[in-house]
């Protein structure tokens, strides 16, 4: 019989793509078969960046990993996973805040569908104060983000802000 196929997804909102989730899925992409990445659609919420730059971003940034693939999902996550054999969540754990909160989601998420497990990669300690959020705060304000996101987030940022 062939082994199945391990699948997982990384997903989030990606507004923009940083530095502390780069390292996570390079990171993730080691322990599965196929990683996808999750890019959340939500039409509620106008990010800094269009749902297309963020995939367009994440595509960019991981062209060197042969098992990745990005993709765009609305609803809930598990939904999406069931109907795409994917049996693992991947999240990257910053801090004991966000222990807390990410322990809600995944027993949340197992409420909604007990075949799926999370598993928490913790963030590179380098990359533990950096998220998509406070970038977005400091650049409101001109602060130098280079050493938080990737190059190509930067190149975007560039003619974003002329
Ligand atoms: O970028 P974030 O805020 O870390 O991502 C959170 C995300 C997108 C993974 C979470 O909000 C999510 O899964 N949203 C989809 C709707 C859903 O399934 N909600 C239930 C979560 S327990």
């Amino acid at each position: 019989m062939d082994k199945p196929i391990r699948k997982a997804i990384f997903a989030g909102s990606f507004d923009p793509i940083t530095n502390g989730h780069l390292d996570i899925i390079y990171r993730a992409a080691k322990l599965f078969d196929e990683l996808q990445i999750g890019v959340l659609v939500n039409h509620n919420k106008k990010g800094l960046f269009t749902l297309d730059e963020r995939v367009d971003l994440i595509k960019s940034c991981t062209k060197e990993l042969n098992n990745i693939k990005v993709i765009e999902f609305q609803g809930l996550l598990v939904n999406y996973c069931e109907a795409n054999n994917i049996g693992t969540l991947v999240r990257g754990v910053r801090s004991e805040a966000d222990v807390n909160y990410e322990l809600q989601m995944a027993h949340m998420n197992k409420e909604l569908n007990s075949n799926i497990e999370t598993i928490f990669l913790p963030t590179n300690k380098k990359y533990s104060f950096v998220s998509s959020s406070l970038i977005k705060e400091v650049l409101a304000f001109g602060a130098d983000v280079e050493n938080f996101v990737p190059k190509q987030v930067l190149d975007v940022l560039e003619i974003k802000t002329k």
